[in-house]
């Protein structure tokens, strides 16, 4: 049995992390920003003592710390980093206010690095740091265009992954950028191919096929590596 956490579970691709690795027999620290969630009461009933539940805005600055508090030392074996955001809809440089700007990057890139890197002593050594970036994230694919500013975001958490990777501490655990798939969600929307079911199963196998490996990789949910 592994222990995960996972940032950003109370819906959407997040939950059906959570619910996969349940279902593999793991035991999940699940982080919402809202503690009374239905679809996570009704999965700790289901897996007695396998889930755990914290309520912690990622946004605020003491959230690593609350978060490694509530963990107790216990070890983790794998961390992923869901929660993300859209930013405004209009998606325009010329319009966007600093404080939309703020929250974007915040969310997208800074708060899961904050974590990871006070996570990052108390993982197993064969441990993966997953975070959940996007094809859009990409330079090279260039596949931002209709979404311009959340694309910035995800390249701006790529970016950082490489710094840490590359910097005189990089990190024991295999770090991953991921892309998820277009999926199903309130993000994703109605159109997306691709069920949350499908996304979260093709994650879970992505992952756990990269613990020990080392390094900093970008792959999608099937594990084909992306251009940075
Ligand atoms: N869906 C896609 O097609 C797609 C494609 C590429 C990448 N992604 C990425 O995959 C991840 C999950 O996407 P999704 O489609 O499942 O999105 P979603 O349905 O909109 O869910 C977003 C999740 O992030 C959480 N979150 C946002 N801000 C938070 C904060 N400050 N503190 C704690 N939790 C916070 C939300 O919690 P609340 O319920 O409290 O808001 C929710 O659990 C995101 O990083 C997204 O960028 C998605």
């Amino acid at each position: 049995m592994q222990h995960i956490l996972i940032a950003g579970a109370s819906r959407g691709i997040g939950l059906g992390l959570v619910r996969a690795f349940l279902a593999k027999g793991d035991r999940v620290h699940a982080i919402v920003r809202r503690a009374d969630n239905p679809s996570l009461n009704e999965l700790a009933t289901l897996h007695p003592g396998r889930l755990k539940v914290q309520a912690c805005d990622l946004a605020s600055t003491g959230a690593a710390a609350e978060i490694t508090d509530a963990l107790a030392g216990t070890p983790l074996d794998l961390a992923i980093f869901n929660a993300g955001i859209s930013g405004p809809e209009h998606q325009d440089e010329c319009q966007v206010v600093a404080e939309e700007l703020a929250e974007l990057f915040l969310i997208n890139a800074i708060a899961p690095l904050r974590l990871a890197k006070a996570l990052a002593p108390g993982l197993s050594p064969n441990g993966v740091l997953a975070f959940m970036s996007s094809q859009m994230g990409s330079v090279e694919l260039a596949r931002s265009a209709s979404m311009p500013l959340y694309g910035a975001s995800k390249a701006a958490l790529n970016s950082l992954l490489q710094s840490w990777a590359h910097s005189t501490q990089p990190p024991q655990a295999t770090l991953l950028a991921l892309h998820p798939g277009w999926v199903k969600t309130d993000m994703g929307g109605e159109s997306a191919p691709l069920s949350v079911e499908d996304s979260a199963a093709g994650l879970v196998s992505t992952i756990v096929a990269h613990q020990g490996a080392g390094g900093c990789h970008f792959v999608d949910y099937q594990g084909a590596t992306l251009p940075w």
